[in-house]
């Protein structure tokens, strides 16, 4: 639970050091229940996401320690988590289906309900366990997979980001070879193949629509730094995009954020490739239109952040959501302050005014918390953010710190 005060700040000015990748971490977290040995993850983001993953794991029976600024996990005692509610507090945690049941031969967890974005399914990970040989048992709200896993082709019907990881996991330890057809290209999948080749797993093709695994009989442990979370980095040059100034975003990769970048170029503002990172100069000043997609198109995770940078960006900008299908509540935000927003299913049309203005907003869900930070960067007065269910730090490690650093007039209440 936390409240935020945003001022109307001057234009962002220094250095922000992004931090690792929350969605790379997550599976890779989920990845060390693979092996017997020790897994050292380096510098894992301080996020509430990540300590609940790790309560998980614990329930799991991994042993985790942390030292110096690195994650240590053991999972020599792997065993299905007795109680389910560990496993409901975040939707990630479905991410442990693939190595219990590949280690253990059964897996038992909740069902996932909706959640405030959307529904949700994880018809594609169960679809997929399924033809790699397990059964799968619905009872009492959870769902149970038993049996011997094999290689397989698979076809995901949509490229699921989770779906396609869950698999990948779960097929480094099947017998054979296992393909994936249709799988999602992100930039976390090919760090978590990268992790888990680490680990002596036999992968070929992350990053493309065909990934094949060739089935080991175990894995072995790892030290790994997974790459720097690219959600963070774009949402921090949004931010620049709408206060001006110059920013470097230390440790950003340009390659994981095209899409980003040239939107924000069509916009005016200009970008730097560097060996330090991502520079980002100036405001936007033209509107843009926003489709978003799977990798490489534009990321539904920087469309909030992008929406606060067109509320004050003169002229009509225009999104188009079509990977979630409630991803617009922000709007409603936003337009508290002043915004002016029409939302059809799942269109979004803004026109830029000159003045917002600040008022109490709430977090809806991550992504639009951060937009509605963003957002009272440049309303007149002060924003007061709402984020009673903790939405941004499940996410964003010390949003305020970060942004205050650089000239942002932000308070945690
Ligand atoms: C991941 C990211 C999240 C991001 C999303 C899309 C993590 C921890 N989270 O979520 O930040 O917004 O990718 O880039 O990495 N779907 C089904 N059936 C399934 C699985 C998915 O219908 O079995 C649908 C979903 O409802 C959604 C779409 O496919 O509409 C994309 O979901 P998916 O790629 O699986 O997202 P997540 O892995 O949950």
């Amino acid at each position: 639970m936390a409240h935020y005060a945003v001022r109307e700040s001057p234009p962002l000015r220094g250095e922000i050091p992004i931090s690792t990748s929350k969605n790379a971490v997550l599976p890779i977290m989920c990845g060390a229940l693979l092996t017997r040995e020790d897994v050292r993850i380096e510098h894992p983001p301080d996020l509430t996401d990540v300590h609940t993953l790790r309560s998980l794991m614990e329930a799991c029976g991994c042993r985790t320690h942390c030292e110096q600024d690195a994650l240590i996990l053991n999972a020599s005692c792997l065993k299905n988590p007795q109680d389910e509610e560990d496993v409901r507090k975040m939707r990630a945690s479905v991410l442990v289906l693939g190595p219990l049941l590949a280690r253990l031969g059964e897996a038992r967890i909740p069902l996932p309900g909706g959640c405030a974005i959307g529904q949700r399914p994880i018809d594609q990970h169960l679809k997929g366990m399924s033809a790699l040989g397990a059964r799968v048992a619905f009872d009492h709200g959870g769902v149970t997979l038993t049996g011997c896993l094999r290689g397989a082709v698979i076809y995901l019907d949509m490229p699921s980001v989770g779906a396609t990881e869950n698999l990948l996991m779960a097929a480094t330890l099947a017998k054979g070879t296992t393909r994936i057809e249709n799988a999602a290209k992100e930039p976390e999948i090919v760090d978590l193949a990268a992790f888990l080749s680490s680990m002596g797993a036999k992968i070929a093709g992350a990053g493309t629509s065909t990934i094949t695994i060739e089935g080991v009989s175990e894995l072995h442990g790892t030290s790994w730094q997974p790459i720097a979370d690219r959600i963070e980095a774009g949402t921090m040059a949004c931010a620049c995009a709408i206060t001006g100034g110059e920013l470097l975003l230390r440790g950003a990769r340009a390659e994981h954020l095209r899409s980003l970048l040239f939107k924000l170029s069509e916009a005016g503002v200009h970008i730097k490739d560097t060996p330090g990172g991502l520079m980002v100069f100036g405001r936007a000043k033209q509107p843009f239109e926003i489709r978003t997609m799977v990798y490489p198109g534009f990321p539904t995770d920087l469309q909030a952040p992008m929406m606060a940078v067109a509320c004050k960006t003169p002229g009509t900008s225009v999104f188009l959501e079509t990977i979630f299908e409630n991803r617009f509540m922000h709007a409603a935000e936003l337009a508290r302050l002043g915004a002016h927003i029409r939302v059809e299913n799942r269109v979004s049309v803004v026109e830029g005014t000159p003045y917002l203005t600040g008022a109490p907003v709430r977090a809806t869900d991550l992504r639009a918390g951060a937009a509605l930070i963003l957002a009272g960067l440049c309303a007149e007065g002060e924003t007061l953010v709402d984020d009673e269910a903790g939405h941004i730090d499940r996410g964003y490690c010390h949003i305020e710190d970060k942004l205050c650093a650089v000239g942002g007039n932000i308070v945690r209440l």
